[in-house]
């Protein structure tokens, strides 16, 4: 099978700071990937390199390829356009821009065949519902004033909407109470039945009970070293990262 992601020798600075070091990982349609670490070990960098936040200096030779396209000199919309989509650590509000006219906007450039308005409405009631996301809310500005749990059940909606090939979720566990956290793990599991390959940056087990991933990476200073099946976050967990530090 096809890779949808393919991200090799990978190494990225911050300010002349090196903060990931010869990264490799490859994620094939439907899969989902957990990455774990300590904090300031580089998982969100890793996440804004793949979505293209300029502030992250690319080395030569690294390569970032989404389908078979390398991506890692494209600006961010335009990846978004190829179809990656992802889910901030600490969404920003956008006030002036309802969440309902930001969807309907993105997703008439990254889907296709475009649905009626009639149809997208109905659709995307549907899923807010299904996220138990009150409708009122939709109207609102992005993230204007939203609590941090309701910001990451609107990260969820949105990736579910946008239907993208390849979705990275950056602490969408983080404030969300146990039955969010449920309804944003089905999400997810729905996203990824879809064929859209998952990645999941968490610190806890508690997401990782209801998705349970096909690999688990531990992400230490900068470099990936060790990667396992979901029984890694278990023995992560019991053991904590002191014996995977270099
Ligand atoms: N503007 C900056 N200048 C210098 N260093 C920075 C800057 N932004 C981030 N860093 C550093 O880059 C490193 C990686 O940060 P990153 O946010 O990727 O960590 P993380 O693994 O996501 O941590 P957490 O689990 O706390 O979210 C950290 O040491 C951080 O302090
Ligand atoms: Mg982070």
């Amino acid at each position: 099978m096809k890779n949808i992601l393919a991200i090799s020798s990978l190494t990225v600075s911050l300010e002349d700071k090196v903060i990931l070091k010869n990264i490799n990982l490859k994620v094939h349609p439907g899969e989902i990937h957990a990455i774990m670490g300590p904090n300031g070990s580089g998982k969100s960098s890793l996440a804004m390199t793949i979505a293209g936040n300029p502030k992250y200096f690319v080395k030569r030779n690294s390569r970032i390829k989404l389908n078979t396209m390398d991506i890692a000199k494209l600006s961010p919309d335009k990846r978004a356009k190829l179809g990656l989509f992802m889910a901030f650590q600490q969404p920003l509000a956008i006030f002036g821009v309802s969440v309902l006219n930001l969807l309907r906007l993105a997703s008439t450039t990254t889907n296709s065949p475009l649905s009626s308005f009639t149809e997208f409405l109905s659709s995307l009631r549907q899923k807010a519902s299904a996220l138990q996301i009150p409708e009122e809310m939709l109207k609102r500005s992005l993230n204007d004033g939203f609590s941090g749990g309701e910001k990451k059940k609107m990260e969820a909606l949105q990736a579910q909407v946008l239907k993208p090939k390849l979705a990275i979720f950056d602490e969408i566990d983080t404030g969300l109470d146990i039955d969010a956290l449920k309804l944003v793990a089905k999400t997810i599991k729905e996203l990824a039945k879809k064929e859209t390959g998952i990645i999941i940056i968490t610190h806890y087990q508690r997401l990782l009970k209801y998705i349970k991933p096909d690999y688990v990476h531990i992400l230490i200073n900068g470099q990936i070293v060790k990667s396992g099946p979901s029984s890694l976050a278990q023995q992560v967990e019991k053991s904590g990262y002191e014996k995977y530090l270099i």
